[in-house]
C-alpha cells in the first residue's frame, strides 16, 4: 500500500516561507548596516512579513477543486466568505491544480456517461472526491462506474457525509422574538415551476387539483401561469398569503426543501406534501407546518384552514416556534443555487482529515 503524502503545496509553502526567512534576515542585516534609517527598507520589510503571513494562510487552507461549475453556472468563490463566513479552504475550478487538490467536487448531473468528463490523471492519496447531488432519488439519473468511486456524499440526506439543507436555527437566550404576522390578503398559495409527470410530480398534482375543488389556491410560477414569479417579490408574495403549499416534486426520506424554508422565513404557514411527518419532524418543531397526512383527505384539510382563517387565535399557535428558532432565507435564483453546497464542501475539506470511501453510492441513495 502506498503512504499517505502530504500535500505538495504544503512543501512548497514551506520552501516558500524559508526563502522568505532568508529574505527577511538578509534586509534586517542590511537594515542593521544602514543604521535603521531608510524608510525605503523598512517598508519592504514589512512586505516581506506581509508575505510570510500569506504563505503561512496558505499551508493552514486546503485546496478544493470545482471539477465542473454546475449547470455550467459561475460563482465568485469569495461568496463563501461573504454569505456563510466560510474561508478555510482555497477554492478554484483550475484544473491543473488537481494534483494538490485535497477534495475534488464533481457535480452529478454534469457526468458524462461514459466519464469521459472525469480526470485522468491518478488521484493522489490525500485526496477526497466528493458525490455533489441535490435532487431525489426519482430525479437522479444511475450513471454507471460511480458505485464506488467517491469519499464523501454532498447531498439533502441527515447521513450524507456533508449534508446541505436550510436549517432552523435556535435563537439565542438574549435575542427578542420580534415577529410581527404580515398582512394577509390570499388564504392558500402555491409557486410551481415544474408539473412534467417524469419527475414525479404525478402525487401534488392530483392532491392539488382535489384541494382547489374545495378552496381557492393563488397558483404563481411557470407550471399553471407561464410566468416566472420575478425573484424580488418571492418572500413577499408567499408573506401574503395565510397557508403555502410546500409541496416536494417527489416523495423521499430527507427531502424536505426551499419549498419548507420559503414560508417559514416570510411568516406563512406551510402545508406539506413529502414524506411522513416524522421525516420533518426531526427538522422542524411539530407545530411549525401541516402536514397533508394529518388530514383523511383534501376536502377535510381545506375545511381545517378554512376554519384556522376564521380563528386567529389558533392560527397564531403555527407561530410560537419563533420566540426559540429562526429561519434563514435562502439564496434565490439558479445563479445563486450553488453556492452553500460547494462553500460546505471547502469547510469540510478543511476539517476532516480522516479517510473515507463511499461504497456503493447507489445502494446508499435508493435504499
Ligand atoms: C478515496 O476513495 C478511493 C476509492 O474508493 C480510495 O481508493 C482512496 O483511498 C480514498 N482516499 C481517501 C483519502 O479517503
Amino acid at each position: 500500500m502506498e503512504r499517505l503524502n502530504e500535500p505538495p503545496l504544503k512543501t512548497l509553502c514551506l520552501a516558500w516561507i524559508v526563502a522568505l526567512g532568508l529574505c527577511g534576515s538578509v534586509i534586517a542585516v542590511f537594515l542593521y548596516f544602514d543604521q535603521l534609517s531608510s524608510p525605503v527598507f523598512a517598508t519592504e520589510s514589512s512586505l516581506a512579513n506581509e508575505e510570510t503571513h500569506e504563505a503561512i494562510e496558505c499551508i493552514d487552507k486546503p485546496i478544493v477543486l470545482l471539477w465542473f461549475w454546475p449547470l455550467g453556472v459561475r460563482f465568485d468563490f469569495n461568496s463563501c466568505k461573504t454569505h456563510f463566513n466560510i474561508d478555510s479552504c482555497h477554492l478554484t475550478d483550475d484544473r491543473s491544480m488537481y494534483s494538490k487538490a485535497e477534495g475534488v467536487i464533481f457535480y452529478h448531473k454534469e457526468i458524462n456517461w461514459l466519464l469521459k468528463n472525469m480526470p485522468h490523471e491518478p488521484r493522489p492519496p490525500f485526496q477526497k472526491w466528493i458525490w455533489y447531488h441535490v435532487e431525489s432519488p426519482t430525479n437522479t439519473y444511475k450513471i454507471p462506474g460511480l458505485e464506488s468511486l467517491f469519499n464523501l456524499t454532498l447531498s439533502y440526506r441527515r447521513d450524507a457525509d456533508i449534508t446541505v439543507r436550510n436549517d432552523l436555527y435556535i435563537r439565542p437566550a438574549d435575542t427578542k422574538d420580534d415577529f410581527v404576522l404580515p398582512k394577509k390578503d390570499k388564504l392558500v398559495c402555491w409557486i410551481v415551476t415544474n408539473r412534467n409527470p417524469t419527475t414525479g410530480t404525478a402525487t401534488r398534482e392530483q392532491y392539488y387539483q382535489e384541494l382547489s375543488k374545495h378552496i381557492q389556491v393563488n397558483v404563481f410560477g411557470p407550471a399553471y401561469t407561464g410566468k416566472q414569479l420575478p425573484f424580488e417579490v418571492y418572500y413577499s408574495t408567499i408573506a401574503s398569503c395565510k397557508f403555502y403549499l410546500s409541496f416536494e416534486n417527489s416523495v423521499h426520506r430527507d427531502y424536505i426543501t426551499e419549498k419548507v424554508n420559503g414560508p417559514l422565513v416570510a411568516g406563512t404557514v406551510p402545508v406539506v406534501l413529502g414524506p411522513p411527518r416524522e421525516n420533518y419532524e426531526q427538522f422542524l418543531p411539530p407545530d411549525s407546518f401541516i402536514h397533508i397526512h394529518d388530514f383523511p383527505d383534501a376536502k377535510s384539510l381545506a375545511e381545517f384552514l378554512t376554519y384556522l382563517d376564521k380563528n386567529a387565535e389558533a392560527y397564531a399557535r403555527y407561530f410560537d416556534w419563533r420566540k426559540y428558532y429562526t429561519a434563514i432565507p435562502h439564496l434565490l435564483s439558479t445563479q445563486n443555487e450553488f453556492i452553500q453546497p460547494i462553500c460546505l464542501a471547502c469547510d469540510h475539506i478543511s476539517k476532516d482529515k480522516d479517510y473515507s470511501v463511499v461504497h456503493d453510492l447507489y445502494e446508499w441513495y435508493w435504499s
